[in-house]
């Protein structure tokens, strides 16, 4: 399809919804990005922000506001945003509840206007939500994925780049696991231009590294007092480029597990191949029984919060 034909809809007008809608705008991969909101008025005043900065930036990428899913219709892709970010005081389960019927919801409105879109799933908790969305749109599981693991291997890669004065561009690494405190980072599986980072840092300093990546979504809320949002941003937006340029990159997302890593039946972080079809490929790597028992761990968490959401589900 021409790129000038293409729709991108973002659900959610907030803080990381308009800053992934103002991302692909600027990557200038399809002709319209939809926002849309519960609320009036704000979907529209930030379409229109972001377009009144496209003679700046040099884009041509149309953008629009909207609280109506008939303006949705016909997206070949779709961000989900909406729902609340956790404030403090606020638990995990209480941000489930509210947020599983704000995804059901707004999943059931798009896929009427859009029944063949790839659906990204943003909101958290982010594991659960992604299987709301998947349990609710009735795709196929390959079209459903949730963005975590670009996020999270990020702040990881960053907080590398600021440890070895090196280019964040030659830190690759692989994370698994839940969106959440129990997320699997994998020394083994990150190198510097090739390089494993085990040469590079030594052992303990690495560890220390690592757990300030697993709570660094917190360490951003304790400054704000709530949540980030320029690099989920960016990172949804990034997600949505490999879709559409079907270009077959390899990142961590939340994927559907049947039998991968002896998971079954869960959105899991686990690495993936992503195109046209969207998760193209769940991508198998060894792990060792240590590496094997902390994704486990990962799991029975992400498996209660789905279980809560199913118990709810059958009982409404
Ligand atoms: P925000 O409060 O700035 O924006 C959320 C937006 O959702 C609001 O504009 C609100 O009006 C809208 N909304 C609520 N109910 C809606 C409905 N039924 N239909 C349409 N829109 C609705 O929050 P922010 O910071 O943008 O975060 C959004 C979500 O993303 C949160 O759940 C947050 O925890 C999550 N998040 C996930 C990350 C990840 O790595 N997966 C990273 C950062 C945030
Ligand atoms: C983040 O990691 C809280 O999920 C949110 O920034």
């Amino acid at each position: 399809m021409q790129k000038e034909n293409m729709k991108l809809t973002v659900i959610g007008a907030g803080n990381v919804g308009a800053t992934v809608a103002e991302c692909v705008a600027r990557k200038d991969m399809v002709g319209e990005v939809v926002l849309i909101d519960i609320k009036e008025g704000l979907p529209q005043g930030k379409a229109l922000d972001i377009y009144q900065s496209a003679p700046i930036h040099g884009f041509d990428t149309r953008v629009t506001g909207t609280n109506d899913y008939a303006d949705t219709a016909g997206s070949q892709i779709c961000v989900i945003t909406a729902g609340l970010p956790r404030k403090p005081g606020m638990s995990r389960d209480d941000l489930q509840k509210v947020n599983a019927d704000i995804v059901a919801s707004v999943t059931e409105q798009f896929v009427a206007h859009s029944p063949d879109s790839i659906i990204i799933v943003v909101s958290n908790p982010l594991d659960v939500m992604t299987y709301v969305a998947y349990a609710t749109s009735g795709l196929p599981s390959n079209r459903v994925m949730g963005m975590a693991g670009v996020l999270d291997t990020a702040r990881y890669r960053a907080f590398l780049a600021m440890e070895l004065g090196c280019s964040v561009r030659d830190i690759s690494a692989l994370l698994m696991g839940g969106h959440g405190d129990s997320m699997v980072p994998l020394p083994s599986y990150t190198t510097v231009g090739g390089i494993n980072i085990r040469q590079l840092i030594p052992d303990e300093r690495l560890t220390e590294i690592v757990e300030r990546t697993k709570v660094g979504g917190g360490e951003i809320v304790k400054l704000m007092g709530t949540s980030a949002w320029y690099a989920p941003g960016a990172a949804a937006a990034e997600m949505a480029e490999a879709i559409i340029k079907d270009s077959g990159r390899v990142v961590p997302a939340a994927a559907f597990c049947k039998g991968h890593y002896g998971l079954n039946d869960l959105y899991i972080g686990v690495p993936v191949r992503l195109g046209k079809n969207g998760v193209e490929e769940i991508l198998d790597v060894e792990l060792t029984a240590d590496e094997k028992a902390l994704l486990n761990a990962s799991a029975a968490e992400v498996k209660a919060g789905i279980d809560q959401f199913e118990q709810g589900r059958a009982s409404a």
